[in-house]
């Protein structure tokens, strides 16, 4: 009951703070100062961080880390990741390097079109309906004329306005199925804003000249985006996969693409193949301040689209050439939303070039690729935990509250010795001991 407030988007900062302090901790100063510990010392840049959000009390930090070494149709990247995995961007990084030598990745925006809806009643018959859409809709574009005007500039706008016939799947149910161009932006406000434009324009039209009741239900954009795609690929000859620890290039082949075949065909498993893949995918959109659930939601449901859970990757041989490749949909944009406020965005968008949102869907599809690419050869060879533990070791010694010197010691010793939680424990005992 205590844990209840009405009002609390009223009260400033520090009053928020101090009702959560007070009324879900026992020690309020202790987590008044790891509340406070994560402000930004420059009073404007937490302000804008502030701003972002409703009733936000301090910063979450997320380490903010760069794969060197990517190439990209023959351009050099460094990547920038956001993540808090520990092995994610070391594994990026080997993926990048191992590549880079071979040819390194090609990457193609396969089509850009992105979909919103506007879904609606109606009580008439479906051929009623068919008429009046025909006749209101050069009035549906026309009063979207001052929201497509800048976009339309930029080459962009909206594509094509269907109307569609649901009432077998639920009764009464239509819908505008639009198809937008958003060319540098995600898009999501400019949709939106389109959409509900129609809802007004179709709504009041059909109360002046349609036969029966028309009731708008709602109108938002898709996040499933199976015509926004992007291709990427990697491939060389067999005999060049070396240095895949103690099997050859031609068994390394045969493993990895058993490897992504059972993907293609076992759910439990590609749901963990493609997760790999959202490693490297999702660091680099938050990175880069996009939207990573709505990359998430249209990227699973993609991966669905043949009515069971599949891999997103593919692989051969096709006359001596080991091939390895994913489509994926990804509507990213390098204009709008935090691309121009996140300092730290901004920075990553300069690290990149400042690309275009078509070179963005190349650079991430790549980071996913390569994410796959890096956990399919542990996978086949070493097996995950090796570098998983490696890098975890920095987690585990901070745990045990390392000093500088002990970290220098155990990592050393680690070098040579297996990770694991309890011999990281016992090395750190024995060091103590010996102090
Ligand atoms: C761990 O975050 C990701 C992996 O499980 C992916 C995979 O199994 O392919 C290593």
């Amino acid at each position: 009951m205590h844990n209840t407030i009405t009002g609390f988007s009223k009260l400033s900062k520090s009053e928020k703070i101090d009702w959560i302090v007070n009324t879900h901790f026992s020690n309020t100063e202790h987590a008044k100062n790891i509340i406070k510990q994560y402000w930004n010392s420059d009073s404007k840049l937490q302000q804008l961080h502030d701003e972002f959000i409703e009733n936000t009390i301090t910063n979450y930090y997320l380490p903010f880390g760069v794969a060197p070494n990517f190439l990209i149709n023959g351009k050099t990247f460094t990547i920038p990741m956001a993540i808090e995995e520990s092995s994610v961007v070391a594994a990026a990084s080997k993926a990048a390097k191992f590549w880079f030598n071979r040819g390194g990745f090609k990457a193609e925006v396969v089509s850009t079109k992105k979909v919103g809806q506007v879904h609606f009643n109606y009580s008439g018959k479906p051929e009623t309906l068919r008429q009046f859409f025909e006749t209101v809709k050069p009035k549906l574009i026309s009063e979207t004329e001052s929201i497509t005007k800048s976009m339309e500039k930029r080459g962009g706008g909206i594509l094509d306005i269907e109307l569609r016939d649901k009432t077998k799947d639920l009764e009464r149910y239509y819908q505008l199925h639009v198809h937008f161009e958003t060319k540098d932006a995600m898009g999501a406000n400019f949709i939106n804003s389109c959409l509900e434009q129609f809802a007004i324009t179709l709504k009041r039209e059909a109360e002046n000249s349609l036969e029966g009741d028309l009731n708008i239900i709602m109108s938002i954009l898709s996040n499933y985006v199976p015509e926004c795609v992007v291709r990427a690929e990697v491939s060389c000859s067999v005999e060049k996969l070396t240095g895949n620890k103690g099997i050859s290039p031609k068994e390394f082949a045969e493993k990895f693409i058993q490897a992504v075949r059972i993907a293609e065909v076992e759910p439990y498993r590609a749901v963990t193949h493609n997760k790999g893949i959202m490693n490297g995918i999702d660091a680099v959109v938050l990175a880069t301040g996009n939207d990573f659930r709505a990359v998430e939601a249209g990227v699973h449901a993609y991966a669905s689209r043949q009515g069971s859970y599949s891999s997103l990757t593919h692989a051969e041989v096709d006359n001596g050439i080991f091939k390895f490749w994913m489509e994926i949909p990804l509507a990213l944009g390098t204009v709008g939303g935090l691309t121009s406020l996140h300092p730290l965005v901004k920075l990553a968008l300069q690290l990149l070039g400042n690309p275009s949102a078509k070179e963005l869907m190349e650079i991430v599809a790549v980071a996913g690729l390569a994410q796959n690419f890096a956990a399919l050869r542990s996978l086949t060879t070493t097996g995950i935990q090796e570098g998983h533990m490696k890098m975890h070791l920095m987690n585990i010694l901070n745990q045990l509250e390392a000093t500088p010197h002990e970290k220098e010691v155990i990592t050393t010793h680690f070098k040579t010795h297996t990770v694991s939680h309890s011999a990281v424990v016992e090395a750190i005992k024995e060091l103590r001991a010996k102090a």
